[in-house]
Formats: structure tokens, C-alpha cells, sequence
């Protein structure tokens, strides 16, 4: 849901401004998450003060940081904005600028006639003034004249009109927060000018702190006060403290990377370390923009990938890679979209399919052999439409997603890969690995059906019973010899009922 914040240029008991915008929140509430923040705090503005002294005023630059618009509702004082508004502002472009290409809607109240128009006109020019730089939305002034009369009771307005208004304004200032929010959103025009220095900063970026810091983590979530330990984080489905959003994503049955659509690696779930890994991360990779963790030879590859999940074209790219004997992992990157379908950035996650396959063939009695007929198959999915790399990937190059060259001998550094450049050569003797989004190399010949050195043991995984064991195989090709029906299918060892283990709901 769209979130707003709104702050009343009054710090009385009684606001009409405030009033005015638990109006306008409450109103608005199925479509609209609107939080009004307090300003009672807020001390007079001293340039000689640091902001980071103040709690009041983090707190508040980091709502206003966290929304993806901003509702002022400003008394008129004098003809002008008053002192409680204009202290605000003046905190908010000092040191920390979060209002900065934020989309912003004026509206106020007044006793008299003119419902602090005047004063509006005057916030409109400070809001849009260096420092500020906020995107005030044109026109469409909401000026609430003769406040004392306006409300019931029950702090609605009265006047159907008005509110009428009220609502043909809203969704044309949700309609202007979109496009505001399209401006800064990077927009290469092709692949090549994919920017993996990541210097089109988003509003998510965290400015002032070296992305390459090897600290970057610690010292970002300093600069940006962020949550942490047993602080809640509020989730479209759920409420859960930072503590449990690190127990989740560390126990996914995955490796999960992001990197944002300014091509910055911001996150990777540790589940184990480095060595252990199906695609190597290590922490001082996080916060890097994606050039610092690739080769330059793989780098056009990856911009390849990128534009093609930037642009829609592609909302997934997957690739299989070997990463061992007997070691199969997936890799797909899929383009990550807001509300308004603007590109995030991209989401990696990395399985091993080996388990599955072994659940497969053993669930269903089958063993794999070699596929005489077998056809080389695609390195990459999903990008067919842009690179067409995926279709004849030139061995000599590395491929396009994972950076990885398939030349690559086993002794040669294997390339680094789309959103953190890791290189995932696991000290084993085999093909070298890649995967997109760690850097990890893995050949990126064609995929050939593993021939099945031995009849998969389903047990080892699943804890199929031996008897299901190869001599009642199945061979790929199902119209030759009729396997006889295994013994029942092992359960999958987590789920002992066809219920979902965390909501009870029931899967059959
Ligand atoms: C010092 C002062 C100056 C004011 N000047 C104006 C003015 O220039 N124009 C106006 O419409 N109302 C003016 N008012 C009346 C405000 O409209 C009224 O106080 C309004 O309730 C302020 O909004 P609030 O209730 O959200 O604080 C002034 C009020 C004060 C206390």
C-alpha cells in the first residue's frame, strides 16, 4: 500500500491543520497509508546543533525517508507560513535532506476566507528551494476557508463538495507521487549504459557512506538510524522484529541476494559461510556497486541481464550451473516491481536442485541414465529476447547472467558473476561455477543431462526405502520399459500432513 506521512505546521492542542489531515488519513485509509507525524518535539533550529543530537528529528527524516509522499498542512501565520512549519523545514534541509525529489501536496486550513493561501503560495517556494528540492504538486490548492465551522463533531468534514474535491485532489496527487517517483529511477537506454558504478543514487540509497567500505553494512545502518535486534518491521502480511526476519531469510531453503536498481549488492541471507555456499558471498561484498565485484570481462554480460529485468523484457533469467559432482544449482534473478511497477532491482536466489531431483526420481521410482538424444541445453533462460547470448553463448565470452567465461579452464580465477561477483570455484576439481548475482563461476556449456553415474539412492535425501533402488528404474524416456510402481513415495521429510507447517491452511 502506498505510504504517506503528514505533518501539521502547528504544534497547538487544538490544530485545524491536524484535524484536516486525520481527516484526510482517515478517509483514505483503504487505499491509502497515511501516518501523521508529531513535531511537538522538534527544538528551534541552531545551525550550530547536528541534527544526530536530535532524536526527534531522525525519527522524523527517517519517516519522511521511509514514504512515498509527504501531506503538509499549513496554518497561515501572518500572511505566511508559521514558525512551527518553517523550523521544520529548515532541520530537514540541513544535514539531512529527506525531503529531497520527494513528491509533496499542500493543503491548510484557516479561520478566515483565504485558507492559508498566502501562506501556501509561500511554503510551495521554500519547499522547492536548494536543500529542499522537494516536487510540489502543481495547482490544485485545497484551501479549507472558515475552518472553525468545517468539521462535526467527529472531526469530518461537513461539506459533501469539499470532500468530493478533497478526493479528486488525492488521486491526482497519487497519479503525480508516481511520476515523481519514475524521475529518479535510473533509465539507460540501453544495455551498455547500465551503470554498475552505481552512481544514479535511488531514494533508498544511503548517502555519505562509501559503498566499497568494507563496513558499508554497519556504518549505512548508523547513518539511517535502522531498525534492528527487537525493533518491528511492519510487512504487507505480517509484523515481524528484525531478530525474525534474520531467523527467516538465513533458514530459506535458498540463497537470496538484492541489489537494487541502482546496481548496488545491498543484501545476501547468510546461511552459512563462503566455502559452504552454492554461490559465495562474503560480508565485505555487501554494499558494493556491482562493478566492484566483476571482472571487466564479464561486465557487459551482466548489463545485459540487468536492462533486461530493468526493462521488462525479461521478468525472469534462470541458469543452471554445475557446481560439483554431482552438484546442480539454480540461479534465477527475477526483476523486483513497487507498487507502481517501477523496477526495484533484482532478487537472486540460488537452490540446489539436487534434493529435488532425488525426491523426484524416488517418489516416482526412477533413476537417471544417459539420454543418447539428449540436446545441449540453453545456459540461460529469460533472455533470449535481449542478448540472445543464452542461444549461442560464445565460449570464449563469459555468459550473460553469470559472467562466467565456459573457456574457463578449471585453474583460471572463475569469473565473478551479476550481483556480487563472488567467485563460487569450490576448491573441487571439476568445472569451474558461475551464478549471476555472486560471481561465483560455473561452466556455462550446455546443460547435458547428467548421465546417472548410479541409480539415484532417493533414501540419502528423502529416506526413500533402498527398494526403490535402480533395478526397477525408470529410464528417461517413459515409453520403454514400464517401471514397476516403487514402493510408496517418501513423505518430503518436513511436511508429515498435507497442511502448510506455519498457517495450517491445508495444501491438498
Ligand atoms: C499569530 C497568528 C497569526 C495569524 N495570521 C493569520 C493569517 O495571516 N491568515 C489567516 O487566515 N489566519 C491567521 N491566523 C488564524 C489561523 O488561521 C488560525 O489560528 C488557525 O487555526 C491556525 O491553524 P491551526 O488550527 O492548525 O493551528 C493567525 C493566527 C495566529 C495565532
Amino acid at each position: 500500500m502506498v505510504k504517506l506521512v503528514g505533518i501539521a505546521g502547528s504544534i497547538g492542542e487544538q490544530s485545524y491543520n491536524r484535524m484536516l489531515l486525520e481527516f484526510i488519513r482517515d478517509h483514505f485509509k483503504k487505499t491509502v497509508d497515511i501516518e501523521i507525524l508529531d513535531i511537538n518535539d522538534i527544538p528551534v533550529f541552531n545551525e550550530d546543533e547536528d541534527h544526530d543530537d536530535n532524536p526527534a528529528v531522525h525519527a522524523l527524516a527517517r519517516k519522511i525517508s521511509g514514504a512515498n509522499g509527504v501531506i503538509l498542512a499549513t496554518p497561515e501565520h501572518n500572511h505566511t507560513v508559521p514558525a512551527a512549519m518553517k523550523n521544520v523545514i529548515e532541520w530537514l534541509s540541513n544535514n539531512v535532506h529527506p525531503l529531497d525529489g520527494k513528491a509533496v501536496w499542500i493543503v491548510g486550513a484557516s479561520y478566515h476566507t483565504q485558507g492559508s493561501s498566502r501562506a501556501q503560495l509561500h511554503l510551495k517556494q521554500i519547499l522547492e528551494s536548494p536543500g529542499v528540492n522537494a516536487f510540489v504538486m502543481p495547482g490544485n490548492e485545497f484551501l479549507l476557508s472558515n475552518a472553525k465551522e468545517a468539521f462535526d463533531a467527529d472531526g469530518n468534514l461537513k461539506d459533501s463538495g469539499t470532500v468530493g474535491f478533497l478526493e479528486s485532489v488525492m488521486k491526482k496527487f497519487l497519479t503525480f507521487m508516481r511520476v515523481i517517483e519514475m524521475l529518479d529511477a535510473p533509465d539507460p537506454k540501453n544495455s551498455h549504459e547500465e551503470d554498475m558504478e552505481s552512481k544514479h543514487p535511488v531514494n533508498t540509497t544511503v548517502p555519505d557512506v562509501d559503498m566499497t567500505d568494507p563496513e558499508w553494512v554497519e556504518k549505512a545502518a548508523e547513518k539511517t538510524h535502522a531498525a534492528s535486534g527487537g525493533d518491528y518491521v511492519k510487512l504487507d502480511r505480517g509484523l515481524l522484529t528484525v531478530d525474525q526476519l534474520n531467523y527467516f531469510l538465513n533458514s530459506m531453503a535458498g540463497e537470496l541476494t538484492f541489489a537494487d536498481d541502482n546496481n548496488q549488492f545491498i543484501y545476501y541471507n547468510k546461511k552459512t559461510d563462503a566455502a559452504h555456499m552454492l554461490a559465495p558471498r562474503t560480508p565485505d561484498q555487501a554494499g558494493d556497486p556491482l562493478s566492484a565485484v566483476h571482472p571487466a570481462r564479464v561486465v557487459e554480460h551482466v548489463k545485459q541481464v540487468l536492462y533486461a529485468l530493468r526493462t521488462g523484457e525479461s521478468d525472469v533469467v534462470s541458469m543452471p550451473a554445475q557446481t560439483g559432482p554431482n552438484q546442480h544449482v539454480m540461479h534465477y534473478y527475477r526483476a523486483m516491481r513497487d507498487e507502481n511497477r517501477r523496477y526495484r532491482g533484482v532478487n537472486e536466489l540460488v537452490i540446489d536442485i539436487m534434493p529435488i531431483l532425488k525426491y523426484y526420481l524416488a517418489a516416482t521410482g526412477q533413476k537417471l541414465v544417459k539420454d543418447p538424444d539428449a540436446v545441449p541445453m540453453s545456459p540461460i533462460t529469460g533472455l533470449d529476447a535481449v542478448t540472445s547470448a543464452s542461444k549461442h553463448s560464445d565460449p570464449t565470452k563469459a555468459d550473460a547472467t553469470s559472467g562466467a567465461s565456459a573457456s574457463k579452464s578449471v585453474e583460471e580465477k572463475p569469473a565473478a558473476d551479476a550481483t556480487s561477483g563472488a567467485s563460487a570455484s569450490k576448491s573441487v576439481e571439476e568445472k569451474p561455477a558461475t551464478d549471476t548475482t555472486s560471481g561465483a563461476s560455473e561452466s556455462t556449456e550446455a546443460v547435458k543431462p547428467a548421465a546417472a553415474e548410479e541409480p539415484i539412492d532417493a533414501d540419502a535425501l528423502t529416506g526413500a526405502s533402498e527398494e526403490t533402488s535402480s533395478e526397477t528404474g525408470y529410464t528417461s524416456d517413459d515409453d520403454s520399459t514400464p517401471a514397476k510402481k516403487p514402493a510408496a513415495a517418501p513423505k518430503p521429510e518436513s511436511e508429515s500432513a498435507d497442511t502448510d507447517a506455519t498457517s495450517g491452511a491445508s495444501e491438498s
